[in-house]
């Protein structure tokens, strides 16, 4: 019989490279985007969020401080918010030496940076509106901005972009303003709350330790807004074991900081 490392799950799900292929380039950077490019993952996961002048970045924290050297930059302007600085002087920081000396340099991108390098290296997205409740309208400014971009297209709208937040009310109003575009809910919601979600998530997204065979059963019962069975992709999954516990569980979908490591221990056999 197979041994535990070469045993591979009967089903294959998606790998989804978490602020792209985090654990071996600096997150949210183009850099993390290339490096899943070349892993040969087709799914990255970013965190959108929005600068002091209103545009709209790329970064997962709240504050500026653990992925650039803002602190060192500007030493008076704790705490350090992204909504307290200007896309300019975003732009002046080095989001790259903090994760290796290699990646000096990298900057934070905006949004439409991010898509073009995206669209270019032929990747699919799953965006994180993060901490909306922080940017009001955030919802309809990023989908202008998809729009801008070319990701709002009929290809693009079926199968290369999926908005997910943990926030209920930012996720419904995504599927309010625009319902062609697929939508997730990060979280765990009581299975007898599962049908009021699929009015307006193609998604349920829990953690890996939430993604049992039991519940992810349950989210697939129902239909989501688009009239198809609801996906379950979990977060965030960055050994083989787990992996294949989760695929074996039935996600269709896997968000790892390592994803060439998981794409290979549910690969199919
Ligand atoms: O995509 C799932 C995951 O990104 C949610 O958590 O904190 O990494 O944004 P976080
Ligand atoms: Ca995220």
């Amino acid at each position: 019989s197979p041994t535990a490392e070469s045993r591979k799950p009967a089903h294959s799900p998606l790998t989804v490279a978490h602020r792209g292929a985090s654990g071996d380039a600096p997150e949210n950077t183009l850099a993390a985007v290339d490096k899943a490019h070349e892993m040969g993952i087709d799914w990255v996961e970013n965190d959108v969020q929005r600068t002091k002048d209103g545009k709209l970045v790329v970064i997962h924290d709240t504050t500026l401080s653990r992925t650039t050297d803002v602190e060192d930059r500007f030493p008076d302007r704790s705490p350090w918010n992204v909504t307290d600085f200007t896309l300019k002087e975003i732009k002046t920081l080095d989001a790259g030496s903090w994760f290796g000396s290699e990646f000096k340099g990298e900057r934070i991108p905006t949004l439409a940076e991010y898509l073009d390098r995206i669209t270019r290296n032929g990747q699919d997205l799953l965006l994180e509106l993060k901490s909306p409740e922080l940017y009001p309208d955030i919802e309809r400014q990023t989908l202008g901005e998809l729009r801008t971009e070319g990701w709002l297209d009929r290809k693009h709208t079926k199968s290369k972009l999926i908005i997910q937040s943990f926030d209920k009310n930012a996720i419904t109003k995504v599927h309010q303003q625009n319902p062609a575009v697929k939508t997730g809910f990060l979280g765990t919601p009581k299975t007898n709350e599962l049908k009021d979600y699929a009015k307006f998530a193609d998604q349920i997204n829990p953690t890996s330790a939430d993604a049992t065979k039991k519940y992810v059963d349950a989210v697939h019962a129902l239909k989501g807004p688009h009239h198809k069975r609801l996906e379950v992709f979990t977060w965030t999954v960055n050994d083989a074991e787990t992996a294949r516990k989760v695929a074996d569980a039935g996600v269709d979908g896997i968000i790892s900081n390592k994803p060439d490591v998981v794409s290979d221990a549910v690969a199919k056999a």
